[in-house]
């Protein structure tokens, strides 16, 4: 694995020019290297799901530029890729427009913390990643000719007046409150995308993630899955919020990396956003007793008031997904939570972080949802200092 840092490098002469001049090339490079081997740029590479998508790839037979500034991510989840001869990992934050990689096909940005304690942790870094980062990576692709795939999220829906949430619902946000940095600042990258699409016929596909867990899951995460098994390994009560009955729903990793994939590769370019994650809804409550059951371990409960504006359901309505790519999760519950349990099992016993017992979102300010780990799982596990690796 070929490592590169590049802090503070710039273009000689500030951000690429966008324009439509540009497009006609893009189109023609495009079309030059349709028949050659495929190369990505992996924006938040060494993230949960980044680190997935490139594992991906790189079986899939490309050449892979990960790119990471290590805020959420961590080095060690790139590790198995060392050596690789197709795979380079730069340290670059995508809020500085990036050096231009020739013979890039697709640009996926991953790039933005997602679970609530690391996203409000720097609100400004978490809203200006969105629209910057996305920015930046969105003038790369274009200027290259390359496809481009945002990952955006079920938190565009906010606390939802729809149930199930189709692509057409526009969502319930609120715009001034401790969230507003993720939520609005994936709705402003959304619009930049299709601005690109309207205005220099960029090739933009859009997925809107819902919650999505597996191995790679940081230990001090703060969503659901997260907290729950790692309370359940340690002996930890788990905390309930409100009665627990509210639902959520759960995918896993590998279906979610597949959704994004095919979402990529498909031709026509879908028209709008489209929804990636699993319609099967659980309860909060029965997912702990689930959870206790899988980990082996005696478990209890503890409840805690139902956080403000606490949406009572979410799940993905996934018709255009299954329509469109012919995708749909396949990992049952069980089996994808089983590889999670072996995976922080692993993590704690080599000594890995562990949230401390403070939770650092108010209960108002984690209004549950499949992003919103601390409050969806009901869970008050706190947040150790996000680890910074290099
Ligand atoms: N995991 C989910 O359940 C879920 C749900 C909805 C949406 N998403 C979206 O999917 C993407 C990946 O999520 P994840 O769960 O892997 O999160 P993650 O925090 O594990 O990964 C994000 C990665 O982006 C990197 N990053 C953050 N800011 C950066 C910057 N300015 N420059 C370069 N790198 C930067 C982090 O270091 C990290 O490696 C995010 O865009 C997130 O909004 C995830």
């Amino acid at each position: 694995m070929k490592r590169i840092h590049l802090p503070d490098q710039r273009p000689q002469n500030g951000p690429r020019p966008v324009n439509g001049s540009h497009t006609a090339n893009g189109a023609l490079r495009a079309r030059h290297r349709a028949a050659a081997r495929p190369v990505a740029i992996v924006a938040g590479g060494a993230g949960f799901l980044g680190s997935h998508l490139c594992t991906r790839l790189i079986e899939d037979g490309y050449r892979v530029h990960a790119v990471d500034d290590f805020d959420t991510g961590l080095a060690d989840n790139l590790d198995h890729l060392a050596g690789h001869p197709d795979f380079v990992l730069m340290d670059h934050d995508i809020r500085r427009p990036l050096p231009r990689i020739s013979g890039v096909t697709e640009v996926y940005n991953l790039a933005c913390p997602a679970s609530p304690p690391h996203y409000q942790d720097q609100p400004i870094r978490t809203a200006t990643t969105s629209v910057v980062g996305t920015l930046n990576l969105l003038e790369l692709a274009h200027d290259l000719g390359a496809r481009f795939l945002m990952t955006s999220t079920s938190e565009i829906y906010g606390d939802p007046e729809v149930h199930p949430q189709p692509e057409s619902y526009r969502g319930c946000v609120n715009t001034t409150g401790p969230r507003a940095c993720y939520d609005e600042g994936k709705r402003m990258a959304e619009s930049l995308c299709y601005d690109f699409v309207r205005q220099y016929q960029t090739d933009v596909r859009v997925a809107r993630v819902f919650n999505t867990y597996g191995p790679r899951m940081r230990l001090d995460d703060g969503r659901i899955v997260s907290n729950f098994v790692a309370q359940a390994l340690t002996g930890r009560k788990l905390t309930i919020y409100g009665t627990g009955r509210q639902t959520r729903s759960f995918c896993y990793v590998d279906d979610l990396i597949e959704g994004l994939v095919r979402l990529m590769r498909v031709n026509p370019r879908p028209e709008g956003p489209v929804n990636i994650g699993n319609p099967e809804e659980y309860s909060i409550i029965d997912m702990a007793h689930l959870i206790g059951r899988l980990t082996g371990r005696e478990i209890s409960l503890t409840h805690d008031p139902l956080p403000a504006d606490d949406p009572r359901r979410r799940r993905p309505d996934i018709t255009l997904a299954r329509r469109l790519l012919g995708w749909q999760p396949t990992v049952p519950l069980r089996k994808g939570l089983a590889a999670t349990i072996a995976w922080f099992a692993g993590q704690i016993d080599a000594g890995g972080v562990m949230p401390s017992s403070a939770s650092p979102v108010a209960p108002s300010s984690a209004a549950a949802s499949p992003d919103r780990g601390a409050a969806a799982g009901g869970v008050a596990l706190g947040l150790a200092a996000p680890e910074r690796r290099a």
